[in-house]
C-alpha cells in the first residue's frame, strides 16, 4: 500500500469506526440491568474514550508518524472495549447478565470491534492481503453484519407492524443465501482461510502440503467480480429499507424499540460496507488481478 493510501485509509477507518464504537457502548449501557454499576460505568467510560479518539482522528493532520499513533491508540482502546463486549456476552450466554441485549447483538458489535482491530494492524504492520482473499472475507464480513442488522430490524420492529417484519425477514434470508455462497468460493479459493479456521496455521505441519495454503496466482476468477456486484446489490436494497426506516422512526409514524439513534447507526454501517465492498470491487477489475 502506497504512504498516501496508509495515511488515507487509516483517517477513514478511524473516523468512521471509533464514532460506531462509542455509540456501542451506549447501545449495550442503555440494555444493561440498572443495578449492574460497574459494568454501565465501564460502559459510560468507553463511550466517552472513543468519542475523545473520534474527536483526534477528524484533526489528526495527514502526516504518516500521527496517524501510526492514533492507530495505536485505537487498537489498545478496541482490546479495552473487546474486553468489556466479551464479558457482557459471557456472562449473558451463561445466564449471569439479565437485560433487553440480544446476545447476538452482543457478538456482533464485538465482532465489528475485532475486524476494525485486524484492519489497523494490517495497516499498521503493512500486512498484504491477497486480493481474492481480501475480496471474500470483505464480503462474508459484511454479509453477516447486513444479515444480522435485518434480523435485529424485524425483532425490534412492533409485532404488529407485520409488512415490515416480513420485508426484514426477507432481506435475512437474502443476506444468509448469499453468505453461504461466499463460503463456497472461499474454500475453492483461499483454502487457507478454511484452513486457519479448522486449525491455526502453525498447526497444520511444515511445510504445508501441495494445495493448501493459498492457491497460486490467478486468484480472482470472474465469478468474484460477479459476486461483489450482487453482494453490493443486496447492500443498496438494505441501505434504502434502512433510509425509509430511518425516516419512519425520525417521524414517529412506525411503532418500534429502534431508536433513532440506532436506525441511524445500521444505515451508517450500510454505507460503509458499500464504500468497502465497492474498493474491493475495484481492485477485483485491475488487470493484474486477473
Ligand atoms: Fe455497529
Ligand atoms: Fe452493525
Amino acid at each position: 500500500m502506497e504512504k498516501t493510501d496508509f495515511i488515507t485509509e487509516s483517517l477513514r477507518e478511524n473516523r468512521f469506526w471509533t464514532q460506531i464504537m462509542s455509540e456501542h457502548a451506549l447501545f449495550l449501557r442503555q440494555g444493561l440491568p440498572c443495578e449492574e454499576k460497574e459494568a454501565i460505568n465501564e460502559a459510560r467510560q468507553l463511550e466517552r474514550l472513543f468519542a475523545e479518539l473520534k474527536a483526534r482522528a477528524d484533526w489528526t493532520p495527514s502526516d504518516r508518524e500521527a496517524v501510526f499513533l492514533l492507530n495505536q491508540d485505537v487498537i489498545q482502546a478496541l482490546d479495552r472495549i473487546i474486553k468489556f463486549k466479551t464479558y457482557v456476552l459471557k456472562m449473558m450466554i451463561t445466564c449471569r447478565l439479565g437485560g433487553f441485549n440480544y446476545p447476538l447483538l452482543v457478538d456482533h458489535v464485538r465482532r465489528e470491534a475485532i475486524r476494525f482491530r485486524v484492519n489497523l494492524l494490517r495497516l499498521n504492520n503493512n500486512i498484504q492481503t491477497p486480493v481474492a482473499e481480501l475480496a471474500l472475507e470483505e464480503e462474508i464480513f459484511w454479509l453477516r453484519i447486513m444479515g444480522d442488522h435485518a434480523r435485529f430490524i424485524a425483532h425490534l420492529l412492533d409485532p404488529s407492524e407485520r409488512p415490515l417484519v416480513q420485508r426484514a425477514m426477507a432481506f435475512g434470508e437474502d443476506f444468509e443465501t448469499l453468505r453461504v455462497q461466499g463460503e463456497d468460493l472461499q474454500s475453492m479459493l483461499v483454502p487457507r482461510d478454511f484452513e486457519n479456521h479448522l486449525l491455526p496455521a502453525d498447526l497444520m505441519g511444515d511445510p504445508l502440503p501441495p494445495g493448501f495454503g493459498n492457491l497460486p496466482k490467478p486468484f480472482a476468477i470472474p465469478r468474484l467480480r460477479r459476486f461483489n456486484e450482487e453482494v453490493i446489490d443486496a447492500t443498496r436494497g438494505i441501505r434504502d429499507f434502512k433510509a425509509i426506516a430511518l425516516e419512519l422512526i425520525e417521524s414517529c409514524t412506525v411503532l418500534s424499540l429502534i431508536s433513532s439513534l440506532l436506525a441511524s447507526h445500521v444505515l451508517r454501517e450500510a454505507q460503509m460496507a458499500l464504500e468497502d465492498l465497492e474498493m474491493v470491487g475495484g481492485e477485483l477489475n485491475k488487470p493484474q488481478s486477473q
